[in-house]
């Protein structure tokens, strides 16, 4: 199986060992803890699944302007993203003790997870901007990723840490979140060589089932793992549980049995387009995907990144070897009404009319799904959409 990033096995930082973690949660109750911010929270539970290994816990300042400046730690491992605990008020934590972070997503705010503390460094508004700029490529503060990452605090408390549960995502989601250790056994179970990773949030429309189908023929694989988003999205995306049974409505009944997996991780989306995409290529390796879908506006959000430029970093930034999973470059793909199917705009034939595809915008199918319009069936599996109807008139 295709070896993890930056190691030659998947180095978890969840303690799965009942009584050391029993000892671990004893421990926390006499620690100094904090409530950390969700994408910390996140951090850990990735961390903890084994979906950013080989990193040992959070990074410090001179780490993270690293990453950001050049997508590689001080130590020379390649990463795209800070991988941060970022408070507002750090008072009383000092290096070398060992702190209790208490996950803010869960009623009761439960220890997620200990970490040892090595550093706490506040980074200036110039280090902050500078960061901000290389992952998000702006400073808008009206991008939610921009947001998140700046209105949490600039100091940055780094050290390694103990994982003692993976907040609210096994709970909520036990049929769907998966371990990286564990899409490693499903593939290993399922005697799967190629297998193509397919990142999403939304509910998987003809385009994306399309995309997954082509990927799969083109590529000769073996198997598809569909790996959904499980954590917090801006205002206005699906839900997981609704995006998660739409999902496997549209695998049961348009994909040949046991040829595609459904599972999903513990994040909460970044929205940085290129940077973003280059992480889900680090972590659907560490899962042990050989290939990693990546089309139109991958990981973007508003107008902020052009249409493929996340699939430009990888060709333009990211150095050769750096990674050993491929990425399946899909181009915009839409279904022609004039050929009836759905195909990648780059293929159409000479002489295909533009407007015989059909497009629909997110802000158009909410409008319609909400009036309790139908989807067209060329853009939606009128099974799926037909979930995602009953969700929006169950907001009204
Ligand atoms: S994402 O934020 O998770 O990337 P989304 O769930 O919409 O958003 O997309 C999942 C994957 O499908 C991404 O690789 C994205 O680029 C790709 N994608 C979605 N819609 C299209 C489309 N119409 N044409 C080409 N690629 C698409």
């Amino acid at each position: 199986m295709i070896k993890p990033h930056g190691s030659d096995t998947l180095n978890p930082l969840y303690v799965a060992d009942d009584a050391k973690r029993a000892a671990l949660e004893a421990e926390a109750a006499n620690l100094k803890s904090i409530v950390v911010c969700s994408q910390a929270a996140a951090n850990a539970v990735m961390m903890g699944s084994g979906y950013f290994n080989p990193l040992t816990g959070f990074m410090n300042l001179a780490d993270s302007m690293s990453v950001a400046e050049k997508m590689v730690t001080t130590d020379g491992l390649f990463w795209p993203v800070p991988i941060v605990n970022v408070v507002e008020d750090a008072s009383g934590i000092e290096p070398g003790m060992r702190i209790a972070l208490k996950d803010p997503n869960v009623d009761g705010n439960p220890v997620l997870a200990i970490q040892t503390v090595e550093a706490v460094e506040t980074a200036t508004d110039e280090q902050m901007a500078f960061m901000t700029d290389k992952v998000y490529r702006t400073d808008d503060m009206n991008h939610p990723g921009v947001k998140a990452f700046n209105t949490v605090g600039k100091t940055f408390i780094s050290g390694p840490i103990q994982v003692l549960n993976y907040s609210y995502f096994a709970n909520e989601f036990p049929e769907t979140f998966r371990t990286a250790m564990e899409i490693r056994e499903l593939i290993a179970k399922n005697g799967w060589n190629k297998v193509v990773a397919f990142q999403t949030r939304n509910p998987m429309h003809r385009a994306h089932e399309e995309l997954v189908r082509m990927a799969m023929d083109r590529e000769n694989a073996d198997g598809a793992v569909i790996h959904m988003l499980l954590g917090k999205l801006k205002p206005g995306d699906i839900p997981a549980d609704v995006r998660d049974a739409a999902i496997r409505k549209m695998a049961e009944l348009y994909f040949p049995p046991n040829s595609v997996e459904i599972t999903g991780y513990g994040y909460d989306m970044l929205y940085a387009g290129p940077r973003e995409g280059v992480l889900h290529a680090v972590f659907r390796q560490n899962m042990g995907a050989t290939h990693l879908i990546v089309g139109r506006d991958h990981a973007g959000v508003g107008d902020y990144y052009g249409g493929f430029d996340a699939q430009a970093i990888f060709h333009d930034e990211v150095p050769d070897g750096a990674l050993e999973i491929g990425i399946f470059e899909a181009d915009h793909t839409a279904y022609s009404r004039e050929l009836g199917e759905v195909i990648m705009m780059r293929e159409a034939p000479e002489g295909h009319k533009k407007e015989s595809f059909v497009f629909l915008s997110g802000t158009k199918v909410r409008e319609m799904l909400s009036n309790g319009e139908d989807l067209p069936p060329e853009f939606a599996r009128p099974e799926v959409a037909k979930i995602l109807m009953g969700f929006y008139q169950s907001q009204k």
